[in-house]
């Protein structure tokens, strides 16, 4: 359980959210809402105990399981397994296990003997922990994440952000925690795998309060809505699923709409009145009164802020190029005794529109930092075409330099933009005044998006490699990203789960791995999308 009082959330000196109470028990499912950068993961990291508020206060009870936005960094030469076992606190017990098994196995005699005592030990104590029955629960997890059994005994660093995110997931749904915080927790999953989270939500007997964007899955779990409106740093709480909460709000915003017109009319009045008394000394005191009052009216409505503003991207007009700017010829990739694909092919024309399929894991990421040149291939090669300029969309945005001002990870992307060249494309991607001094560390998750769409409008690149590039984003700033790739007139290949995307694109081919197949886009190949 947790008690959130008076709770006053600020970045910086900018206010996200005042004095909010509420509080999440056990069998809550809630969803928290509201447009990029409203300040639900600050909040969210404040319930988890990872932040200080600026005021009032959070009890929590029971164990609280927080799944941040951005994956965490942990100890990256720890396998997937133990990882997840360690929710549980029994990582340590299968380590030792595991240890004393192989110390039997080479050794006799009273070395033999004492080995045998300790794995007996260390087998009571995982029985008292719950047994095999707890290792096979996590497995299980696993699995239906799209972490299948081989990739248990990989270490970390062996597996992509993509992976290591579902990891992090595994590890907190395995916990048994009487709270799930979650944050965005669909960003990485195939479409199995977020039904099958769905119905795990919706069966947890403890509290669930998540962050998502991604309204089918919210409409499916929560029965209460947190709405966190930037504009009046309030946090809205309807207590009802979410088709009855989006009728609610629109007539709440109506009504606040009227309330405030009216208020200001009265306002008017009253100093229209005031002005008039103002003018005979005997009366200036009743002036006075008048004005206060217009001033407590419309003090007491808020301004009905502008409609929630959404960034108006256009990418760049490619620069010149070949009649093929890229070609790849025979590439192969395995990481150790892994073998990602082999043989995979690929013509990209001037123009051309390509998307990449295939399931968690089959290397499409892989694929596109191939193509990028930020690994090396084990076998081909990758043949820049004449005039190529290649932009990318990197999934977990890493080709933002995270202790790099917003400002200069533009300048970064394009050398010879001058500061108010920047500053303009930035204004167009919703960056105001001081948003451009911030450390790109600092930004919501989608801002950062926004940002690594913007270096790239100011790249003029022709061939963009896109990776997830909705993830993250409100609705109505997707539906501009989508807007922007339907119109880009270079090349493109795309990486993602959104069908909405791949029918943005209207790609003329498809690639599916890890076979290397290409072939020509047809219908039968969209409802692969949200399964990849
Ligand atoms: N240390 C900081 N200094 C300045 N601004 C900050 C700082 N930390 C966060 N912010 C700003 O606070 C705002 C809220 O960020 P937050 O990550 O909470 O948003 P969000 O609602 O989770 O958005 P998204 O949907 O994009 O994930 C953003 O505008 C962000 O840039
Ligand atoms: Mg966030």
């Amino acid at each position: 359980m947790l008690i959130a009082h008076d709770l006053e959330v600020r970045a910086g000196a900018r206010l996200l959210l005042g004095a909010a109470s509420f509080q999440v028990s056990a069998g809550d499912k809630i969803g928290m809402v509201g447009r990029n950068g409203a300040g639900k993961t600050t909040t969210m990291r404040i319930l988890a105990g990872e932040a200080l508020p600026a005021a009032g206060t959070v009890r929590r009870s029971g164990r609280i399981g927080y799944l941040p936005q951005d994956p965490r960094e942990s100890d990256l030469t720890t396998t997937v397994r133990s990882r997840i076992l360690s929710a549980r606190g029994i990582d340590g017990i299968f380590e030792r296990l595991r240890r004393y098994e192989s110390t039997m196995a080479k050794s006799d005699g009273s070395a033999l003997e004492a080995a045998m005592a300790s794995y007996s030990r260390a087998e009571a104590e995982l029985v008292a922990a719950g047994g095999y029955a707890a290792a096979s629960d996590a497995a299980r997890i696993a699995a239906n994440l799209a972490l299948p059994e081989r990739v248990l005994d990989q270490q970390l660093h062996e597996l992509s952000g993509g992976q290591r995110r579902r990891v992090e997931l595994a590890r907190i749904l395995y916990s048994r925690s009487d709270t799930l915080l979650l944050d965005e927790p669909t960003n990485h999953l195939d479409a199995d795998s977020v039904v099958w989270l769905r119905d795990f939500l919706k069966s947890y007997t403890g509290g669930v309060m998540m962050i998502s964007h991604d309204t089918s899955l919210i409409e499916d779990v929560v029965t209460k809505v947190f709405h966190l409106d930037a504009t009046r740093a309030v946090l809205d709480i309807y207590s009802m699923g979410w088709k009855l909460y989006l009728a609610q709000r629109e007539a709440d915003e109506k009504r606040r709409k009227r309330e405030r017109a009216s208020a200001e009319r009265k306002a008017a009045a009253l100093l229209a009145q005031s002005d008039k008394l103002h003018a005979k000394a005997t009366k200036a005191v009743a002036a006075q009164n008048m004005a206060r009052r217009a001033e407590r009216l419309l003090a007491s409505t808020k301004a009905a802020g502008p409609a929630e503003k959404v960034a108006a991207i256009s990418l760049p007009d490619p620069a010149p190029s070949g009649k093929t700017p890229l070609v790849a010829r025979g590439l192969s990739k395995s990481y150790g005794s892994l073998e990602v694909f082999t043989d995979v092919d690929l013509a990209i024309d001037r123009g051309s529109r390509v998307v990449v399929l295939g399931l968690n894991g089959a290397g499409k990421t892989t694929l596109l930092r191939l193509l990028m040149n930020l690994e090396p291939a084990d076998t081909g090669e990758v043949i820049p075409g004449h005039g190529l300029k290649l932009g990318y969309f990197a999934q977990e945005h890493d080709m933002l330099d995270m202790s790099a001002t917003v400002q200069q990870n533009m300048m970064a992307a394009a050398p010879d933009l001058d500061e108010t060249q920047a500053r303009r494309v930035l204004g167009s991607f919703l960056f105001t005044g001081d948003d451009d001094a911030k450390p790109a560390h600092v930004l919501s998750g989608g801002e950062k998006t926004r940002l690594a769409l913007a270096t790239l409008v100011v790249s003029r690149a022709n061939v963009l490699l896109l990776d997830e590039p909705t993830n993250n984003l409100d609705p109505a700033s997707r539906a501009e990203v989508l807007r922007a790739i339907h119109d880009y007139k270079g090349a493109i290949v795309l990486v993602t789960h959104d069908e909405g995307a791949v029918r943005a694109l209207e790609p003329e081919r498809v690639l599916v791995l890890p076979d290397g197949v290409e072939d020509l886009w047809s219908e039968s190949y969209a409802g692969l999308v949200s399964l990849a």
